[in-house]
């Protein structure tokens, strides 16, 4: 499974990729806000940083203004990812920008359908909101497993993509469903290292050695 960072805080990428963690990269808008840095800019340094894709949102609501700030992030760097939202005019920007050779990432996917729409509009990446469903009471990897399924029916090679990934086990099972990608922010990717047992055994393990007397090094 790949992993892609959802965040646009440059050295919490750098942390990760280092550890060799980093598949790829999501920004949004909101992320773009918090991070307080220009869009352009800081999706340069990232994109200059990992190997992988880094998708990176327009923000126009019409498909020819779409397709234009498409066209100029794609400019960023060969490695960007146009991201669009599943709109009708999200669609038509990703069936233009992916003839013209980008990778596009289809953003803010709540059902199969608009999965399966995506994937026939030449999506690269297909971004089901897990967190943002459960968030409603509905079940994100319920979409996620549907999706599998559909694109699997018929051969489709749109990468799912997991994403809202709020927790470990929301990253548990986007694996076990076989998800192509997901993308968590850096806490969560972190936090999978965790286990209660793993901190238990470690320190019955240090309390014995202690009491041997001896070193390593
Ligand atoms: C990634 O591409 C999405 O923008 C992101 O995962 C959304 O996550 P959120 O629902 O936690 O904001």
């Amino acid at each position: 499974m790949k992993f892609f960072v959802d965040t646009a805080e440059v050295d919490q990428i750098a942390e990760l990729n280092d550890l060799g963690m980093v598949d790829g990269v999501t920004t949004n808008p909101s992320l773009i806000m918090k991070s307080g840095r220009d869009i352009l800019e800081v999706t340069k340094e990232i994109a200059a940083m990992v190997d992988g894709p880094v998708s990176a949102e327009v923000v126009a609501t019409e498909a020819d203004d779409m397709i234009a700030e498409g066209r100029k992030l794609a400019q960023i760097a060969e490695n960007i990812a146009v991201k669009v939202p599943l709109t009708w005019a999200g669609l038509k920007a990703c069936k233009t920008l992916s003839d013209e050779g980008n990778m596009v990432n289809v953003t803010l996917c709540f059902s199969a359908n608009q999965a399966l729409l995506a994937a026939k509009a030449g999506a690269t990446f297909i971004s089901p909101f897990i967190g943002r469903l459960d968030d409603i009471n509905l079940d994100g990897m319920e979409l996620i497993a549907d999706i599998r399924q559909i694109y699997d029916n018929y051969g489709y090679d749109t990468q799912i993509l997991a994403a809202s990934i709020r927790t470990v086990n929301h990253a548990y099972q986007s694996a076990m469903i076989g998800a192509d990608v997901m993308t968590a922010p850096p806490k969560v990717i972190k936090q999978m290292a965790e286990h209660v047992l793993t901190d238990k055994g470690l320190e019955a393990f240090m309390a014995d050695w202690a009491k041997t007397g001896q070193k390593i090094l």
